[in-house]
């Protein structure tokens, strides 16, 4: 039998996931199968003891289960430990069940090796504070931001992930939060970040304009077949650059598919295809 791999999620029938798996495991050669499965909402841990006792060898997590896979997994990598959250599950030679969080270094690979963005020394600016965000501001302090401001519609909640993450902060860089109204008059920034999920509904963030010049590089971590809500407005307000959450996905699941496999998939090839077939619906 091959290698068994899934998602597990609720919903999941729109997950590209198994496509991007197919894709890597093609591409590397790599005899394994990838399934997208839907699993009830009060039976995530007993579905994962199942899948990963039987053939199961690794496991990716989404919405709305990553709390809980960080509570299941018996070891977690550092950045996993941090975010509150474990995207990716594997059990190691012990039979432990281990976790890591994957999203935060796909954000980063996809603006720094895909989209050529230098995050060292950069000014930047994450829109939301929610489970999104968390699982990705230490590898963003990793890549070197010079100034990193967090703000959300629940002003606290953003203090609060300042305070967590400054536990890590290297003493030249510096880390912020607060509410949108304190957006206003302030200078543009390098890099802003939507990580609300406002964006799923069509809806934007209340984000002051004074935030974005023509040098800024805007990210929404969410993607679509059309622009996002937040990556029209950044065109509307001629920012340098819109960019979607499509290549942070598949950079993540790369990353997800070298822990379980030990071989890095080529992504350029995966995202071209993948907004190909998004581009056909
Ligand atoms: P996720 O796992 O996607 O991060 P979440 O933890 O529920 O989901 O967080 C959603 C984030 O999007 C929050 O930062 C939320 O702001 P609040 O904490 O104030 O609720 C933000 N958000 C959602 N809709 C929004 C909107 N229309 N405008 C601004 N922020 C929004």
């Amino acid at each position: 039998m091959l290698d068994q791999y899934a998602v597990f999620g609720n919903p999941i029938s729109h997950s590209r996931s198994p496509f991007i798996h197919d894709c890597f495991a093609r591409q590397q050669n790599q005899q394994m199968q990838y399934r997208a499965i839907e699993v009830a909402l009060d039976s995530f841990a007993q579905a994962v003891s199942q899948f990963l006792q039987a053939e199961g060898k690794g496991l990716n997590v989404t919405v709305p289960f990553k709390e809980q896979a960080w509570s299941l997994a018996e070891q977690r990598t550092p950045r996993a430990e941090r975010a509150g959250a474990v995207n990716t599950l594997w059990r190691d030679e012990q039979g432990r069940i281990c976790g890591d969080n994957t999203d935060g270094v796909g954000l980063v690979n996809d603006l720094i090796h895909n989209n050529g963005v230098k995050l060292e020394g950069a000014s930047l600016l994450m829109l939301g504070a929610g489970g999104a965000v968390r699982g990705v501001l230490q590898p963003l302090i990793e890549a070197g931001c010079r100034k990193i401001m967090i703000v959300n519609r629940t002003a606290e909640k953003a203090h609060a992930l300042a305070t967590h993450f400054s536990e890590i902060l290297p003493s030249d860089q510096q880390l912020a939060a607060g509410g949108y109204e304190d957006l206003e008059n302030t200078e543009a920034y390098d890099v802003i970040i939507n990580g609300t999920s406002a964006s799923l509904v069509g809806n934007l963030p209340p984000v002051n304009t004074s935030v974005v010049s023509a040098n800024t590089l805007c990210y929404d971590m969410m993607y679509g077949t059309k622009p996002t809500a937040f990556c029209q407005w950044a065109i509307d307000h001629s920012a340098a650059r819109a960019i979607d959450g499509l290549g942070m996905l598949v950079e993540q699941a790369a990353e997800a598919f070298l822990c379980w496999r030990g071989v890095r998939p080529e992504t350029a090839p995966v995202i071209a295809l993948l907004r190909q077939s998004l581009a056909h619906q």
